[in-house]
């Protein structure tokens, strides 16, 4: 679901709550930005955010920026207890078709080159290893990989089997 500025301050607690477990203060440094940045029905935002709830409860989330015809996966994340229930692969396939009709032609993201669990997620999503950046990350210190994938403006994304 692509939250609006009024839904993300809605859900703002529990995104970040859901974030804080992988990557500390920064979900909540990019929500309180989106929230700061955004108008009411989202259309001048570049940043965006999709979530997953069970119930009312926001189980997963993803934070995507774009400029002009190019997006970035800033974050995403999956409540550790909803994990391996197919929470990112939907919210990727959300992205994807998101992005097909706004036409972005191109997704990027970095990922912590030991984070295999996420690696394999992209891969089987048709990411492409476009580079290393080297000691990219602290805490601890760790290349990223970038990724990325070009979107076809017709058909959807399917992943590998
Ligand atoms: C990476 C992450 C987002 C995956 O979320 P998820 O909802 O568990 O993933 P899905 O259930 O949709 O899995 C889709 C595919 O990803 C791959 N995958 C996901 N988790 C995996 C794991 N622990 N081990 C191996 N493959 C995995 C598999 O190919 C899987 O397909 P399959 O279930 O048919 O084998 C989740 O593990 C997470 O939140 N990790 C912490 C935050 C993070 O590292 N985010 C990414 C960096 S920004």
């Amino acid at each position: 679901m692509l939250l609006n500025r009024d839904e993300i301050s809605g859900y703002q607690a529990e995104i970040e709550a859901v974030g804080e477990a992988f990557f500390g203060d920064a979900t909540a440094s990019f929500i309180k930005y989106i929230i700061g940045n955004t108008n009411t029905n989202n259309s001048e935002s570049h940043r965006r955010v999709f979530v997953r709830t069970a119930g009312s409860r926001v189980v997963a989330f993803l934070i995507l920026s774009t400029v002009l015809d190019e997006s970035e996966i800033l974050q995403v994340a999956v409540k550790k207890e909803c994990q391996r229930c197919g929470l990112a692969a939907a919210l990727l396939d959300e992205v994807f078709d998101f992005c097909r009709k706004s036409g972005i032609s191109k997704i990027f993201l970095e990922v912590r080159e030991g984070n295999f669990p996420a690696r394999l997620l992209y891969k089987k999503f048709e990411f492409e290893e476009a580079g290393l950046r080297r000691d990219y990350y602290e805490n601890p210190r760790e290349n990223a990989v970038v990724m990325s994938k070009n979107l076809s403006v017709s058909g959807a994304e399917k992943p590998k089997k």
